[in-house]
């Protein structure tokens, strides 16, 4: 019920600001020790602190409610997809942007998300280097708390309609997976998406420019703030996108899965989001603006 929710987001948003106290305890000590692990290559790293997070996180969840299952990204061998029940499922990603936290660059999170009959319902994003808070609930609205201010409700304005891709700004990833294949072929939607494609010509069809925040979640969380108008990626993982849905679903924006994915939330192949008429042209365009085929959700 919609109490039930209430309950669990004020939970989750206290249990989100103990794990940020342990990232950015975990941050000095890397930076310091420069202690990196390599999970599938060398681009694809862990932490100490992505474990101890989760574990935080995990073991407190747990302990308050022992009924509902659990995926947290540490907790799954790399390349092990898991199975999604009908029953209530918190998925957590500990420090998403974990190529940030090894560098210093401010933009990560912990993920905390839950899932029931295999859709987000509630979602709870927080960056403990800007202290911003997210927090999406389904039927109630995506808010951002930030510096001490009390919640913002999101969008934080009311988006004018953009007639096309051309007028946008797109979130975009590299991700981990670096074959030569999946780099050539985001490597070629990239130059689609920022590229002229009349030389010397005004008015060619690019895209404003591409973004990189280097966290999945933040990126959804920066499309319901309304600073990106869309995101897409290739690659994501349940924990990648389940409170970072839900969030930019209730801040009014669209969310999409890869071609072929199932109408829940285990996206392993493209995610895009964005306001709802870019995402939809996006779709409608795929193989010319983006190269990836996408279908509403
Ligand atoms: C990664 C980040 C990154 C995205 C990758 C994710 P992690 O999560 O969200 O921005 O491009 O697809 O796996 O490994 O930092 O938790």
């Amino acid at each position: 019920t919609s109490t039930d929710l209430q309950e669990i987001l004020t939970f989750t948003t206290t249990l989100a600001h103990k794990a940020g106290n342990l990232i950015l305890a975990g941050s000095q000590a890397i930076l310091q020790s420069g202690n990196v692990d390599e999970k599938k290559n060398s681009v694809d790293l862990v932490t100490e602190y992505d474990v101890k997070v989760e574990e935080l996180v995990k073991g407190e969840l747990s302990k308050k409610y022992p009924n509902f299952d659990f995926i947290g990204e540490e907790s799954y061998a790399a390349g092990q997809r898991p199975p999604l029940k009908d029953t209530p499922t918190f998925c957590v990603d500990p420090i998403d942007g974990t190529t940030n936290f090894v560098h210093g660059f401010p933009h990560v999170c912990v993920s905390i998300g839950l899932i029931y009959r295999k859709s987000p319902v509630l979602g709870v994003v927080y960056n403990p280097f800007l202290d911003q808070l997210y927090t999406g609930v389904k039927g109630q609205g995506a808010f951002l708390t930030q510096r001490g201010q009390g919640p913002l409700k999101l969008p934080l304005s009311v988006p004018r309609p953009l007639p096309s891709l051309s007028q946008a700004l797109l979130g975009v990833e590299w991700g981990s997976d670096r074959t030569a294949h999946i780099v050539h072929i985001k490597g070629e939607a990239f130059a689609r998406l920022a590229g002229n494609p009349k030389e010397g010509v005004e008015g060619g069809r690019m895209a404003h420019s591409l973004r990189s925040l280097g966290s999945a979640a933040l990126n959804f969380c920066m499309v319901a703030q309304g600073g990106l108008d869309m995101y897409h990626e290739a690659g994501c993982w349940p924990w990648d996108i389940t409170a970072g849905t839900i969030i930019a679903q209730e801040a009014g924006g669209l969310v999409a899965g890869g071609h072929g994915a199932p109408l829940d939330n285990n996206v392993n192949e493209a995610i895009l989001t964005g306001r709802k008429y870019i995402v939809i042209r996006a779709i409608g365009d795929t193989k010319e603006e983006t190269g990836f085929q996408a279908q509403q959700r």
